[in-house]
């Protein structure tokens, strides 16, 4: 049983030359590309995606960044029910500090607002996401 989820190069990434690395991490696990471009974000796709924590503090910087410039928009796929999950462990924990060396973040970041990669959280976000960003292209 297949399953797809999202994941994201975001403006920091793309602008640091990582988003080679960052396909290659995820095709090296064993995942597939089904679908990607480079794109600008429109502030009301930005707000949109983050929605859910539209009212945590860092909102509106979340926003701006996601806006500063492109982002390389992917749908990735695996063999499993759980590409999410070994997609969130490739590109590893959110805060900064917490994240592993070996993972992308661990690896590559040095502050948690410029994290370099989003990958949906769940099956339904996933879903949410894929549609958002992709439509009917996906
Ligand atoms: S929370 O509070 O647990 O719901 O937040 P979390 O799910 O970990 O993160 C939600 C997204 O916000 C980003 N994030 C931040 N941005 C700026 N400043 C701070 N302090 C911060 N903390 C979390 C985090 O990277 C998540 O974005 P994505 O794109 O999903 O990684």
């Amino acid at each position: 049983m297949t399953s797809r989820t999202f994941v994201m190069a975001k403006p920091d990434a793309v602008e640091r030359g990582l988003v080679g690395e960052i396909v290659s991490r995820l095709e090296r696990k064993g995942l597939t590309l089904v679908a990607a471009e480079l794109r600008s974000v429109s502030q009301e796709l930005a707000q949109e995606h983050y929605a859910e924590h539209a009212d945590k503090p860092f909102y509106d910087e979340l926003v701006a960044f996601l806006t500063r410039s492109p982002v390389f928009a992917m749908v990735v796929e695996g063999p499993g029910d759980d590409t999410w999950e070994l997609c969130r462990i490739l590109i590893g924990k959110t805060k900064v500090t917490d994240a592993q060396p070996g993972s992308i973040r661990g690896d590559f970041a040095t502050t948690t607002n410029e994290n370099l990669v989003h990958g949906s959280d769940g099956t339904e976000s996933a879903a949410r996401e894929i549609k958002l960003w992709f439509g009917d292209r996906a």
